[in-house]
């Protein structure tokens, strides 16, 4: 990379259905400029997340509404006031993609933060951010402990999201049936593990053979199947004679659908994304057989992450045990360079990844 350039990912055009590399174009910037009380971060590794194509066609309003649930989170992790961001949401043609990311900072004029310390926050897709640590994109500092990725991953939003879904929402019991659509996702991965650190019975969906053995063999799961190849309302019933306790979902659409018509009476499904309808144009189909929610007395409730701001920091806490003792296997699945942001972003919708999906951008983090 040049000195003394930012290099940006702006968006360039709305997408129409399925989301193009040509909806994003590249911009070299000065570097920004710091004053008294900010500093200058560096991104390291760019998250690349589902929920990012709803910032690309959602109306300001709620996107808006949006950035206030993030800040929201943000500033009552950090038990601070809330403070009315100087942040402008990514909406406009012509902004840096919005999306989390890791960075250092290399130059401070702000007394708590030091050149080499950690954040993660909306860094967005760029090499460089300023920041003053809460009102101007704010970002949280952390000291490493585990490697790097692990902070956007198991320790960042999916496994707050897999925490919170899994452990608060659905509530599973030791012996029940768990079933994870996007088994394999980032999200996915770690709810699953989660039912099975609570000695639930876990089966995993996701697409393509290597993804299913990788959920049995790797994860430990005690069956996955390839939504791709096989038919999830035969393999259902094979597997799961006595219905499914617990349905964590990524994907939402048809297989939501065929799940409902296999959850056991008294099941809970945690409703975390719909990624199945994301990348498309209209409006999608909701499930025709609601009426199971009745008959089959199933609780199915809808949640987002940011909600349990409050309790992220018992989350990290039990997460982190985990990672330790081995119960919890982290997964991340890193893209190499700058160039290849949009590219990792569209492979989301197409499967490429395994567990969490980033960018790394520079192998030069300060020592610290
Ligand atoms: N509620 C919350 O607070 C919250 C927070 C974060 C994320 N989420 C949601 O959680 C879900 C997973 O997000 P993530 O960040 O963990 O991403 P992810 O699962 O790592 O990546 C997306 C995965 O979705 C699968 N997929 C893509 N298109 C699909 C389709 N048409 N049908 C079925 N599967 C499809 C792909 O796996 P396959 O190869 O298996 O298809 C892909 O690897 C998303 O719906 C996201 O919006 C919710």
């Amino acid at each position: 990379m040049p000195a003394g350039i930012n290099r940006q990912w702006v968006v360039a055009s709305r997408p129409r259905g399925a989301v193009a590399e040509t909806d994003f174009s590249y911009r070299e910037a000065p570097l920004p400029t710091i004053g008294d009380g900010q500093f200058l971060v560096r991104t390291l590794f760019v998250s690349v997340d589902p929920g990012l194509r709803g910032w690309l066609t959602r109306s300001p309003e709620y996107l808006s509404q949006a950035l206030d649930l993030y800040l929201d989170a943000y500033f009552v992790t950090r038990g601070q006031m809330r403070v009315p961001p100087e942040y402008s949401a990514p909406l406009h043609i012509g902004s840096v993609m919005c999306s989390q990311g890791l960075g250092q900072v290399v130059e401070s004029h702000h007394p708590d933060y030091a050149v080499g310390d950690f954040v993660t926050g909306l860094l967005g897709w760029q090499d460089y951010c300023s920041s003053d640590g809460a009102t101007r994109v704010p970002v949280s500092r952390f000291k490493r402990v585990h490697p790097l990725p692990r902070y956007l991953g198991v320790l960042g939003n999916s496994g707050m999201t897999a925490y919170f879904g899994m452990l608060d929402v659905a509530r599973p019991r030791e012996g029940e049936t768990v079933l994870v659509s996007g088994a394999a996702g980032a999200t996915g991965s770690i709810a699953a593990q989660i039912a099975r650190i609570q000695r639930c019975r876990v089966i995993g969906i996701a697409g393509g053979p290597e993804k299913r053995r990788w959920l049995t063999e790797e994860l430990g799961l005690d069956a996955a199947i390839d939504y791709k190849s096989e038919n999830i309302d035969l393999r259902l019933t094979e597997l799961c004679p006595d219905g499914v306790n617990v349905y964590f979902d990524n994907v939402g659409g048809r297989t939501l659908e065929i799940v409902l018509d296999h959850m056991a009476t008294w099941g809970r499904i945690a409703l975390c994304g719909t990624i199945s309808a994301y990348d498309h144009g209209g409006t999608p189909a909701g499930p025709a057989n609601l009426a199971r929610l009745a008959t089959s007395r199933i609780r199915m409730e809808g949640f987002l992450a940011p909600d349990y701001g409050p309790r992220y920091r018992e989350a990290r806490r039990q997460l982190s045990a985990w990672l330790a003792t081995g119960s919890l296997k982290p997964c991340e699945h890193i893209h190499e360079g700058f160039e290849n942001i949009p590219r990792a972003f569209l492979g989301l919708f197409q499967g490429t990844n395994i567990g969490k999906a980033m960018v790394k951008l520079t192998d030069v983090p300060i020592a610290r």
